[in-house]
């Protein structure tokens, strides 16, 4: 079945090829970190995302220090949530990640690192951004 091909090729691609690997500027006021680790094999993932004046993520980069699974769905999360807003990449469920990469439900935690880790860059940057103004900016 062609889709079922195109499907696999997809999963395979995320895992042989991941997007965006790297990180962004800490001290960008309009960048956002969320370090997220998973208790069940001690798996380390690091997102960071860059939000722009409408408060939309106009850049995104990670590092991950765990399993392929988790690397994976990394990159799967940095491909689905750039040009989001923050409320829009926050509803991002790792069911969704999980169900895309075909992962089966041993790895179910490796996909929750990607969902735990985006919504912790998105509380870090709107930290950042309430301090920083002391008002409400876009996005926030
Ligand atoms: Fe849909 Fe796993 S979440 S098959
Ligand atoms: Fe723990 Fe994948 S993140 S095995």
């Amino acid at each position: 079945v062609p889709q079922a091909r195109l499907y696999h090729e997809k999963v395979i691609d995320h895992y042989e090829r991941p997007r965006n690997v790297g990180s962004l500027d800490k001290n960008d006021i309009n960048v956002g970190s969320g370090l997220v680790g998973a208790p069940a094999c001690g798996d380390v993932m690091k997102l960071m995302i860059k939000v722009d004046d409408m408060g939309v993520i106009s850049d995104v980069k990670f590092k991950t220090f765990g399993c392929g699974s988790a690397i994976a769905s990394s990159s799967y999360m940095t491909e689905r949530v750039r040009g989001l807003t923050l409320d829009e990449a926050g509803a991002i469920k790792n069911t969704e990640i999980a169900h895309e990469l075909a992962l089966p439900p041993v790895k179910l935690h490796c996909s929750m690192l990607a969902e735990d880790a985006i919504k912790a860059a998105i509380k870090d940057y709107r930290k950042k951004a309430t301090q920083a103004n002391g008002k409400v900016t876009p996005g926030h």
